[in-house]
C-alpha cells in the first residue's frame, strides 16, 4: 500500500495536515514523522501510522520511505525564523539538510515533494508593498537564508532531475488547534489566545509592523491545491507567492476589541521587531492565481469570528459547562 509522508508532523501545519489528509485517503495510508511522539498540546489525531525521526538522518529516512511505499511527501521539519536566529547552525542543518535528504530520496523514489517557503526569502531590499514574485531576494536571517536557498535546490531537482517538487511562499499561518513554533508572526496567534481568555497582550511587535498572514484553512487548501495542479500548468518551480490578509498588531486589537469589549494590548518589540522590519507587508500573487486558481476565502472578520469561538469553546469554562 502506498503511502504519504508528512515530516514535521507534530508542529502547527502539519498536525492539521495529517488529519485533512487522513480523511482524504484514509487513516493507513498518511505517515507523520516528527523528533518526537504526538502529544495532547498538538492537535493531531493517533488514528494512523506514526514514526520518530530527525529529518537529518538520512538512512532514517530512507527506510520509512521503503518500508510505506511513500508515494508522497509534505516536508515540513524545519525550525522557523525567531528561533532559527538563536539557533543558526542547527536551522541550516535541519532545514537545508533535510530538504537535501528528501529531494534525493524523492529523485531515487520517484515521489511527488511539497516545501513550503516563507515571506523570510525577502528583504530590506525587496518592495514592501505588493511584493512581486520575480523580485530582490535578500533575507538576513539564516531562517530566509535557508528557505531561498531551498527554494533553488527545488528548482534545481525540477530541472535537472525531473522531480515533481511543488513550493508555497507561506505568510503568517493563523490558527488555534497547535500553537505555532517559534516564528515572527506568532504574536498574531498569542493575541487571539490572550483576548479569547478575557486577558490582555503584551506585543513583541510595534502596533503598525504590517505583515502578509493567512488563516489555516486557507493555507491547506492552497496546499492541496497545488499538489492537485496539473504539472505542465506551472511556471514556478521554486516558489509560489501566496497572499490572503495583511493587518498590524493596531488592526487585529480593533477587530478584537470589536468582539472582546476591554480587550488591550502594550506593545514592548524585542528582536524579532528587526525580522519583521524586513519583510514585505503584502503579496503579487497573480502567477498562483493564474496557473493553479488560487483564491483565499478569509478576510481579517471572518477569520477572527471563527478563530474566537474556536478558542472560546476550549477554555475550561466552556468546557465544564
Ligand atoms: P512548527 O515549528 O510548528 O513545526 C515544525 C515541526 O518540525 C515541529 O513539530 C518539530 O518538532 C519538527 N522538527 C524540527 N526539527 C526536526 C528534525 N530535525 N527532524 C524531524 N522533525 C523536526 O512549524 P510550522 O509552522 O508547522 O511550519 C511548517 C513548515 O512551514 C516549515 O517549513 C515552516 O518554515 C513553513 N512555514 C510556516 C509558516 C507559519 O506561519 N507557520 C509560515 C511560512 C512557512
Ligand atoms: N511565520 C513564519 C515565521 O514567522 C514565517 O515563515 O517564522
Amino acid at each position: 500500500m502506498s503511502r504519504t509522508l508528512v515530516t514535521g508532523a507534530n508542529g502547527q501545519i502539519g498536525s492539521e495536515l495529517v488529519d485533512l489528509l487522513r480523511e482524504r485517503h484514509g487513516p493507513d495510508r498518511v505517515v507523520g514523522l516528527d523528533l518526537n511522539s504526538p502529544t495532547a498540546r498538538n492537535g493531531q489525531s493517533r488514528t494512523g501510522p506514526f514514526v520518530t525521526a530527525d529529518v537529518r538522518d538520512r538512512d532514517a529516512l530512507a527506510q520509512v520511505m521503503s518500508e510505506h511505499d511513500v508515494e508522497a511527501i509534505y516536508h515540513l521539519a524545519s525550525l522557523l525564523s525567531a528561533t532559527g536566529e538563536e539557533h543558526p547552525d542547527r536551522t541550516w542543518d535541519v532545514n537545508t539538510g533535510g530538504l537535501k535528504h528528501v529531494l534525493d530520496l524523492a529523485r531515487e523514489h520517484n515521489v511527488q515533494v511539497f516545501w513550503p517557503s516563507s515571506i523570510a526569502v525577502f528583504g530590506p531590499s525587496t518592495p514592501k508593498n505588493n511584493t512581486p514574485q520575480q523580485t530582490v531576494l535578500d533575507p538576513t536571517t539564516m531562517y530566509g537564508v535557508t528557505k531561498r536557498s531551498g527554494e533553488l535546490l527545488c528548482r534545481y531537482y525540477h530541472r535537472r532531475f525531473g522531480v515533481d517538487v511543488r513550493s508555497l511562499r507561506y505568510p503568517g499561518l493563523i490558527s488555534y488547534k497547535t500553537e505555532p513554533g517559534g516564528g515572527t508572526t506568532d504574536y498574531a496567534v498569542d493575541m487571539y489566545r490572550r483576548a479569547a481568555a478575557g486577558a490582555d497582550y503584551t506585543c513583541f511587535l510595534r502596533s503598525d509592523t504590517r505583515l502578509p498572514m493567512m488563516y489555516m484553512p486557507d493555507a491547506l487548501r492552497a496546499t492541496l491545491a497545488l499538489m492537485d495542479a496539473d504539472g505542465d500548468a506551472l511556471t514556478v518551480r521554486d516558489s509560489y507567492n501566496v497572499d490572503a490578509l495583511s493587518f498590524s498588531p493596531k488592526e487585529l486589537v480593533a477587530a478584537l476589541q470589536e468582539r472582546v469589549p476591554g480587550f488591550t494590548c502594550t506593545y514592548e518589540p524585542d528582536a524579532r521587531q528587526q525580522i519583521a522590519d524586513h519583510w514585505p507587508a503584502s503579496i503579487d500573487d497573480r502567477a498562483a492565481r493564474a496557473d493553479w486558481g488560487w483564491a483565499p476565502e478569509y478576510d481579517l472578520d471572518a477569520m477572527t469570528e471563527d478563530m474566537l469561538s474556536h478558542l472560546r469553546s476550549e477554555t475550561p469554562a466552556n468546557q465544564e459547562g
